[in-house]
């Protein structure tokens, strides 16, 4: 039998260090919410391959569709031969989005190729230049993505330069608000700094599009106040700007709605997805006002791979699979059962300073002190060790590493999400004894 130890090995000697290994284990196969390693170990897995397995590992419908697909071929490139189940997935997303307009949506392999495209396409279409980001966001790790994401370590340190014409004001970062007022006495006022923006930073009139998750991922599960993404796209608006909505980690029923953007009455111009869309198989897409995706000549944008049959395959059976299970309202109810048990936990482990989160995106922030509210990066990082060693998949999260999110596939059975929560519990006990 081949051991983790063996593959470990191997892996240091064929793999850089520069990729993450979060847990010294190794995948044999995965059903549902359990993964088994090559021990024949199980885990129950929290963090669905980050986001991305919300069907659940292996569905039926998703495994009958690749088989069926890679009897009948495996690769044309859209753009040479086309086929329809591209064209389909294209219409879903576009009747799907949210925003009572006429849509187009064109696809890429990974999340990051799906927020350079939407890049590229304001910039064409509004022949501006300047893009706006958010503190605490993540768009990706290639070089325009990685200049519009905000946290420094791991992914900016050393590889600078990054892309001109990028600027950046805070988030609503309630639990650390950045004018240090708190909701909803403060009005939402967190909101104003993007047109303090234009008078600090940029011309308004320069500006082709602000960027932004309608729920931060990688920043922590940070959630806006209800009225603040509305407030963003008015400003917008006024000022000829578009909104790129960054769905790949928050879309396809992760927040108990197809789209997060939908949770506060928001229809971007443009919105990426990535992540969940395809359960495991690459694909991502850019989904636009029509008059916008249009204005690029044709040609103007492609890849060799993007939206290749499987990922479109794959995609049209997460559509159905979302609808004919109900995991929309699933996702709900999953999330308010995890968050309900966090806030139990808080009771007794004061390192819990936030609970937070919406629909199935569900975190705990931790500090050392809930009045300081001092980052418990380490803390965190021993539990979330601890918590591999116990059998939960997890992932962290937060620009200071102290955030514990939770992404279980939708699928989850109550058994198996009730024992992945009384194993978190258990090891906050065994890890705050330390
Ligand atoms: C909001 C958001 N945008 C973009 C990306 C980048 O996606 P990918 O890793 O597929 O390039 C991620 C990945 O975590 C994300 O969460």
């Amino acid at each position: 039998m081949t051991t983790n130890a063996d593959i470990a090995a191997l892996r240091a000697q064929a793999v850089p260090r520069g990729v993450p290994a979060t847990a010294p284990v190794y995948v044999a196969g995965a059903r549902n919410a359990i993964i088994t390693d090559v021990e024949g170990r199980e885990y129950i897995d929290f963090a669905a391959g980050i986001g991305v397995m919300n069907v659940g590992h292996s569905h039926p419908k998703v495994v009958a569709a690749a088989k069926e697909q890679a009897e009948q071929y495996s690769h044309m490139c859209f753009g040479l031969f086309g086929y329809e189940s591209y064209v389909k997935l294209a219409e879903k997303l576009n009747q799907h989005a949210p925003g009572d307009f006429a849509k187009r949506t064109f696809f890429m392999n990974s999340g990051a190729e799906a927020v350079e495209n939407a890049v590229k396409i304001a910039r064409y279409a509004t022949g501006r230049k300047a893009i706006i980001a958010f503190e605490d966001a993540f768009h990706g790790r290639t070089y325009m993505t990685l200049s519009l994401t905000s946290q420094v370590s791991p992914y900016k340190v050393g590889f600078g330069p990054y892309a001109s014409e990028v600027y950046r004001i805070p988030y609503a970062y309630c639990y650390r608000c950045p004018l240090a007022m708190s909701y909803p006495s403060c009005a939402c006022a967190c909101a104003e700094l993007l047109e303090q923006a234009f008078a600090k930073q940029v011309n308004a009139e320069e500006v082709a599009a602000v960027i932004a998750e309608p729920v931060q991922g990688e920043g922590g599960f940070i959630v806006p106040p209800p009225e603040y993404m509305g407030k963003i796209k008015a400003m917008c608006e006024k000022h000829g700007i578009l909104l790129i909505g960054d769905e790949i980690q928050t879309g396809m029923g992760r927040t108990g709605k197809w789209f997060a953007m939908e949770h506060w009455g928001v229809a971007p111009d443009i919105m990426t997805t990535a992540k969940a869309l395809g359960a495991g198989f690459p694909i991502s897409g850019i989904t636009g006002k029509q008059e916008i995706m249009d204005a690029v000549h044709p040609s103007g944008v492609g890849t060799t791979y993007g939206g290749n049959p499987f990922g479109t395959r794959a995609g049209l059976a997460v559509f159905d699979i979302i609808e004919s299970e109900g995991l929309l309202a699933r996702a709900s109810v999953i999330g308010e059962r995890i968050r309900a048990r966090f806030k139990e936990m808080q009771k007794t482990y004061p390192v819990i300073g936030d609970v937070r989160g919406i629909g199935a995106m569900a975190a705990m922030e931790l500090v050392e002190d809930p009045e300081t509210k001092k980052p418990a990066g380490d803390f965190a990082k021993a539990f979330r060790t601890k918590l591999y060693q116990n059998g939960v998949v997890n992932i962290g999260a937060g620009t200071y590493h102290n955030v514990i999110r939770i992404l279980v596939p939708l699928t989850i059975e109550d058994e198996t999400l009730a024992r992945g929560l009384d194993i978190m519990e258990e090891t906050m006990s065994q890890v705050s004894t330390i």
